[in-house]
């Protein structure tokens, strides 16, 4: 874990941040090639106001306090403390914070307060917060409460401060990537900017996806604040265009909706090299309509980038040979995976090699669509025994082809004008 200087964000309202690096997964599971950063806000009226942490990995409270004191803020000064959202990515530093300055009165839904209670068992007075509520720090200084449930957590809140126009929105608008010293949009060149973009839609499929209604909700009432600085707990701040992460969350929200972009994600596996020859063939169909394909290999890849680049694609091929009367294992695992994380209504065609039976990975491939109610179009799938003769491959280029226009025609009827794709990395 990396300390950043504190930066002011607007009249009143500092950032504080810590970075966690390459050698952590997030949540335990997804991989931070970019790092991640967790931003924490103080907001001084005539008393300190401190808006989410960091998480309890080492080097905490440190990383907090000595931040704290370089902007000569005193611990007891921070007379609340507001935890829009309980997961301890957020919250791990409350209790060795709480042990230096136990003098502060807690402030989060009344489920969060529960779940505070839970994983921390602070005894600090404590005040339930929702819709509605505000918090008057002095000094020209108001906090208001937004509940959003379900962004990421049930008891997931938005902090609200008029004064600034700053939107407080923890994991809503959030980033996987680190934060150097530029903090801000405004710092941000073109192509650091486009890392983040490709980072928050990863963030995005990997923690928020299984949500993505309810994210879709709370944008539309965050949106209604007009707020002239977002400021997630992950990634960067936005205050020189607040509407662009907005837009990015829009945009993801609605391919959740499908049909997404006109692109397709091919997801193989292949023991002895039968499926990866079909897989060049289904390649070159999709090539020749001039559809762009992501491209991932299993179990090689992670799952990550995987759901990064199927949540934003309208089509999905998987090329799986046939394993004891089944999918090959790690294609069926990511399709669970995906399937879990509510990667709805696509355009999807199997392929694969078989020894001595088909149809085993196309009964399973059904059963995953059928148990998690998937919604996917199941395009026919293509088979063959052991290698792909010329035969097989002319349909395999023919069904690549057939999946391609199928995607186009998708994303042409939705109608939307999407912003220009930006490179999703293949395996
Ligand atoms: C462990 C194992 C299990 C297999 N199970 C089946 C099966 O249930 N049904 C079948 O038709 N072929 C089965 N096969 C044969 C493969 O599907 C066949 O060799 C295929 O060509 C492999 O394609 P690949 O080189 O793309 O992995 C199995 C092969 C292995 C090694
Ligand atoms: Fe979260
Ligand atoms: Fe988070």
């Amino acid at each position: 874990m990396s300390s950043l200087n504190p930066t002011l964000v607007a009249d009143g309202v500092w950032r504080l941040s810590a970075n966690a690096g390459q050698d952590i997964l997030f949540e335990g599971l997804w991989p931070l090639p970019h790092g991640v950063s967790m931003n924490s806000f103080l907001v001084k009226g005539r008393e300190c106001a401190l808006i989410d942490g960091v998480c309890g990995w080492d080097g905490v409270p440190q990383t907090l306090l000595a931040q704290l004191e370089r902007m000569g803020v005193r611990l007891q000064d921070i007379r609340y403390v507001v935890l829009n959202h309980l997961e301890p990515d957020h919250t791990g530093w409350l209790e060795p914070f709480a042990r230096l300055h136990p003098d502060f009165t807690l402030c989060a839904s009344a489920r969060g307060l529960g779940m505070a209670d839970a994983f921390y068992g602070l005894a600090q007075e404590r005040r339930a917060v929702g819709t509605g509520d505000h918090l008057d720090l002095g000094g020209g200084k108001v906090l208001e409460f937004h509940e959003i449930p379900n962004v990421h957590w049930p008891e997931t809140i938005a902090t609200w401060e008029p004064g600034t126009g700053t939107l407080f929105s923890c994991d809503a608008f959030g980033s996987f990537g680190a934060i150097g010293e530029a903090a801000y949009d405004d710092q941000l060149s073109e192509p650091e900017l486009a890392l983040f973009e490709e980072e928050s839609l990863r963030y995005f499929s990997n923690i928020l996806g299984a949500f993505s209604s309810s994210v879709e909700r709370a944008l539309r009432a965050l949106k209604a604040l007009r707020p002239r600085i977002v400021a997630p707990a992950h990634g960067p701040v936005w205050r020189r265009d607040p509407g662009r992460i907005q837009s990015w969350y829009e945009r993801y929200c609605a391919y959740g909706r499908g049909p997404a972009e006109p692109e397709i994600t091919v997801i193989w596996g292949s023991m002895y090299g039968m499926t990866e020859r079909a897989v060049r063939s289904v390649l070159e169909g999709i090539a020749a309509e001039g559809v762009r394909a992501h491209v991932f290999r299993v179990p090689q890849s992670h799952v990550s980038p995987i759901l990064a680049a199927a949540w934003r694609s309208t089509g999905i091929a998987i090329g799986a040979p046939v394993y004891e009367y089944r999918l090959f294992p790690p294609v069926a695992a990511v399709l669970d995976e995906l399937a879990r994380k509510k990667v709805v209504r696509k355009k999807v065609l199997a392929f694969g090699s078989f020894g001595w039976l088909a149809g085993g990975g196309g009964k399973e491939l059904a059963e995953i669509v059928e148990r998690y109610r998937l919604g996917w179009e199941l395009l026919p799938p293509v088979e063959f025994p052991g290698a792909p003769r010329e035969e097989a491959q002319a349909r395999l280029r023919e069904a690549g082809r057939g999946l391609a226009r199928e995607v186009r025609a998708a994303s042409a009827d939705s109608g939307s004008t999407r912003a220009q794709p930006r490179q999703v990395s293949p395996s």
